[in-house]
């Protein structure tokens, strides 16, 4: 990638392919006290504002700068490298590779919790584990007084709900939620019926004395990729037909129509939605109802079969902290007879992670 110059134009030549860049992107650009705030790094004027036939009239270029005059008198020194680096529109969290796991994993991603680790080099490890594998657990968070909330506000902002800003997972009477009873539950995503879907849920272990009630986790992604190849018919429609989601209690109802499987504009998994307590498909033809009904049957048994499934004791201190858009997450029955099992919850949003990671990385120069 490199830079040139030809009468007042600037190129970008790109292996080869060379392309002008327009004047007013630069002038956008414009840095200094005079045009930038330096604590926000926020522009101190309004690009809208500028008037339209912007052009060149001096310009220099070095090794490691871009000089520039504009004919409306601003004139600025433009970083090659800042330069470069917006050229290649590279968001590293995009870049970092998802694997591809399944009941064969056994690295699970353990970190320890201690004071101040969402300012630590050790945070962007987990951050960055959590981006490739879609969870992690950290060990001794402290149980008292929800210290999961302080812990999720440390990396982002909490998500709050109509469940509040967190939710107590226990067998309690008149359960609004098949959660809060101690029966098996099968892997799922939360919430599918919410706009947007809450991106990352947090679970924290506080109490545990039964024998049963193990977490299982199945990588959705793994699944996904598996169905795509081995059964592209059933791919297409669960990732063409959008269902509607719903939760419905006395005091709200929630729906949301969305595909079980989402990609992105280039065919790349986006998200899955599994809940086969509350999705509703629309009333199709009945060739397409029939192939869906199909295709929904085999990514179940996908999503069930032991061979994708990971379980695990979740003991008291540890923080479960899952990609809510690819993984599912389940637990096995329990007998309530034999003791607590508590674990408190809360979601946090992409935004939260994704700022998080970028602060560490520019904070530690990673
Ligand atoms: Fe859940």
């Amino acid at each position: 990638m490199k830079i040139e110059l030809n009468n007042n134009k600037v190129y970008l030549d790109n292996d080869g392919v060379k392309k002008e860049i327009h004047p007013f992107w630069l002038r956008e650009r414009v840095n200094g006290d005079k045009f930038v705030d330096i604590k926000t790094k926020q522009r101190l004027f309004d690009p809208t504002q500028i008037q339209e036939n912007i052009k060149i009239n001096v310009i220099n270029l070095s090794n490691d700068f871009l000089e520039v005059t504009f004919n409306d008198g601003a004139s600025t020194k433009l970083s090659i490298q800042e330069l470069k680096e917006e050229f290649s529109n590279n968001n590293f969290i995009k870049l970092i590779k998802k694997v591809e796991w399944d009941s064969s994993l056994n690295d699970f991603n353990i970190f320890e919790f201690k004071e101040n680790l969402s300012e630590k080099e050790e945070m962007y490890n987990a951050l960055i584990s959590f981006y490739k594998y879609g969870f992690v657990i950290f060990k001794n968070v402290p149980t008292k007084d929800n210290f999961l909330i302080n812990f999720a506000n440390s990396i982002g902002s909490v998500r709050r709900t109509n469940f509040g800003e967190f939710f107590n997972v226990r067998s309690k009477p008149n359960p609004n939620d098949l959660a809060y009873t101690s029966l098996p539950l099968a892997p799922h995503t939360d919430n599918p019926y919410r706009n947007p879907v809450p991106c990352i849920q947090m679970l924290h272990c506080i109490e545990n004395d039964v024998k049963g009630g193990l977490s299982t986790l199945v990588d959705g992604f793994t699944v996904t990729e598996k169905l795509k190849k081995d059964f592209p018919k059933y791919y297409k429609i669960l990732s063409e037909v959008k269902v509607r989601f719903q939760f419905v209690d006395q005091s709200v109802v929630l729906e949301d129509w969305a595909e079980m499987i989402r990609v992105d504009e280039n065919d790349e998994f986006k998200q899955v939605r599994f809940s086969p307590r509350l999705d509703f498909v629309p009333l199709l033809d009945l060739d397409r109802l029939e192939l869906y009904y199909n295709a929904r049957k085999k990514i179940s048994e996908l999503y069930n079969s032991d061979k994708y499934r990971i379980q695990f004791r979740l003991s008291p201190g540890d923080l479960l902290m899952m990609d809510n858009y690819r993984l599912l997450h389940g637990r096995t029955a329990y007998d309530a007879n034999e003791g607590d099992r508590f674990l408190q919850g809360c979601y946090i949003d992409y935004d939260s992670t994704d700022g998080k990671l970028k602060h560490l990385k520019r904070k530690f120069d990673l």
